[in-house]
């Protein structure tokens, strides 16, 4: 049952990334198509910082790399799970990657968060 939810959970976040993802890519190598920028005006780390203090980006950046780490590593979880693990080891590689996660999404919501507080020029 819990197996099911997991795997649930891997499948039900795809149409989010899809979403999330096609964004930032519309964004970061398409801006002139989808938004009237140059692409270099868009990765600018002014454009980037100003972005970064919109409450509604913030959202959605957390947002996607929370759908984007958990697919990533329950897939990675399940192509390790293939190896003749002894069920012992099995337990530590699923301790590894979930601390591995926690430590990623602290990560990105520090940088998001930082971005976000963030002073050009001060
Ligand atoms: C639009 C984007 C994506 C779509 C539509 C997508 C779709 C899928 C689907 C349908 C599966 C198979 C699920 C199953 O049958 O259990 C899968 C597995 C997987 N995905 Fe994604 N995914 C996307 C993005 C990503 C990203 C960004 C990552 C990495 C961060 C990723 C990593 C993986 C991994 C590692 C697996 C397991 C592969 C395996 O078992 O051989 N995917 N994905
Ligand atoms: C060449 C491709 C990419 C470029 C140039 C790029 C660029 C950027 C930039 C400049 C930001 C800072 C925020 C902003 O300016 O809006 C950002 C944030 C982010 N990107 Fe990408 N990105 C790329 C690919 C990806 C992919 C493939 C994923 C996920 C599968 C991803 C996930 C994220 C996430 C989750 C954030 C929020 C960061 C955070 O954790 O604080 N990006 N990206």
């Amino acid at each position: 049952m819990r197996e099911t939810r997991l795997w649930s959970l891997h499948i039900l976040v795809i149409p989010i990334i899809l979403v999330l993802l096609g964004a930032h890519f519309a964004l970061m190598h398409y801006a002139p198509i989808f938004y009237a920028l140059s692409v270099e005006k868009a990765r600018e780390f002014s454009t980037m910082i100003a972005r970064g203090k919109n409450i509604g980006q913030f959202v959605v950046y957390i947002l996607l790399l929370a759908a984007g780490l958990y697919h990533g590593l329950y897939g990675t979880r399940g192509i390790l799970r293939e190896l003749p693990w002894s069920p012992a080891l099995a337990k530590l590689i699923d301790l590894g990657i979930l601390i591995f996660g926690i430590a990623i999404f602290a990560l990105g919501v520090y940088v998001t968060w930082w971005t976000f507080n963030f002073e050009l020029g001060g």
